[in-house]
């Protein structure tokens, strides 16, 4: 995690004494952490401890002189790879949902688009209160993940939810989105803003095609590959669209998410917007056959033998290959053997611009790893080699290779 840079903003809880440890744990992890804590927070425990344990300045005062330019609200807020409040308070939460930015810490997240992770810390009926639980659900939708806080005896004296996890969990969560967020500020400085101006389209994850009121076909995408293209559209200035199949990813800031199920549901969607859209690339794994007929109830287990009837599903990426005109449309392969022949076969009989060929049976490949080892396969028929690199990464050299094939 070397270099990555966490913002952690304490609010006034009794638990902001843990995020001592937390920060003692992202550091020794690698991070550059950076401190932000309300008012209240300065009265639980003190800024100078936080200092002391990050290795940099606490920031807290949003009028005292300036004296470092590199740790006010917005270098904060752009420098951020990960922005963790933890704990998250009623008040915090409040704020944010509601657009409000009155001191260091809610003007900062205000400004960040970095991947904001919440830790709600409260008594448990503060907690359960339907405002705090409306604002939590508001920031979810907006993109921001949570940490669930722990049962048990909390420090006001009631029993129930509201503790905040222990740090190892907040550690690890964060470390978690790191690798799949990589190192924004580093990807910022080298983005041109290429994609300003341009609509792009990328579906991700895996499709479920339904077998029965509680099962499904399915297939091993986590849908970190087609997101971190998205966030990298993102930061080159696109407009965004994510059409993903239901994965764990929570929808990154700035991105517009449109969730789907079947393949049928992503094809409506992607065929709704495919004409105003300027690149398409198509990460998703979609399910090639669906169950002829679905059953309405459970399926009981009756004979040693089940047999389902499949049907094909339309070929969503060859559909759109017939009907582009102005668009620029990539496709993906995941291949388990002669990975470049086919790939070809798909690159050519889909009529696509570029395809991107992943071997999924190397170690470090394809389904839900976070790195990617792939060939790019182009119209003309050249073919780059790309070694292993996290996915992010991936996802910038793609976008660069499509800018320069567009001459933009
Ligand atoms: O999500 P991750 O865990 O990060 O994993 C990433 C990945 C392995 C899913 C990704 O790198 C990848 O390879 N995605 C394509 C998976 C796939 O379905 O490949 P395919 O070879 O079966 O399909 C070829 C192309 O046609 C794909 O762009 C696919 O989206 C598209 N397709 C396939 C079938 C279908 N019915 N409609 C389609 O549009």
């Amino acid at each position: 995690m070397d270099h990555k840079n966490v913002v952690i903003g304490i609010s006034g809880g009794i638990a902001a004494y843990k995020a001592v440890e937390i920060v003692s744990r992202l550091k020794k992890a690698g991070c550059n952490v950076h401190v932000i804590m309300t008012q209240a927070a300065t009265r639980f425990i003190t800024p100078l401890t936080l200092r002391e344990i990050s290795g940099n300045p606490v920031v807290f005062d949003m009028w005292t002189e300036v004296t470092n330019w590199n740790v006010e609200h917005i270098s904060l807020a752009t420098m951020a790879d990960v922005f963790l409040i933890a704990p998250a308070t009623a008040n915090i939460i409040g704020k944010m949902a509601g657009g409000i930015a009155d001191d260091m810490l809610s003007t900062t997240v205000m400004a960040t688009t970095a991947p904001v992770i919440l830790c709600p810390a409260m008594n448990t009926n503060m907690y359960l209160h339907p405002i705090v639980q409306e604002n939590i659900a508001k920031l979810k939708q907006l993109g921001h993940q949570f940490i669930d806080p722990d049962s048990g005896q909390l420090a006001c004296g009631t029993e129930g939810p509201g503790r905040l996890p222990e740090p190892v969990r907040i550690v690890q969560q964060v470390l978690g989105v790191l690798s799949i967020a990589g190192t924004r500020p580093k990807d910022k400085a080298n983005s041109n803003g290429n994609l300003r101006g341009k609509k792009v389209l990328i579906t991700a994850g895996g499709t479920r095609e339904p077998i029965d009121p509680v099962r499904y076909i399915g297939n091993r995408s986590s849908g970190k590959m087609g997101y971190a293209l998205a966030e990298a559209a993102r930061d080159e200035g696109a407009e965004v669209l994510l059409i993903s199949g239901m994965v764990d990813l929570s929808c990154p800031p700035g991105i517009t998410r449109v969730t789907v199920e079947t393949a049928e549901e992503m094809r409506q969607a992607v065929l709704a917007e495919f004409d105003h859209c300027d690149i398409v690339v198509k990460a998703a794994a979609v399910a090639d056959y669906r169950v002829a007929e679905i059953q309405p109830q459970k399926i009981k287990k009756t004979g040693d033998t089940l047999t389902l009837n499949l049907v094909k599903n339309p070929d969503i990426l060859k559909e759109l290959g017939q009907r582009k005109a102005h668009q620029y449309l990539v496709g993906f392969a995941a291949e388990t053997q002669e990975l470049l022949q086919h790939a070809t076969a798909k690159l050519e009989g889909k009529n696509l611009d570029m395809l991107v060929a992943n071997d999924v049976t190397m170690a470090g490949a394809g389904f839900q790893s976070d790195t990617n080892i792939v060939k790019l396969l182009f119209a003309d028929g050249r073919v780059e080699d790309l070694p292993q690199m996290s996915k992010r990464e991936l996802a910038i050299q793609i976008w660069q290779r499509i800018t320069a094939e567009l001459s933009i």
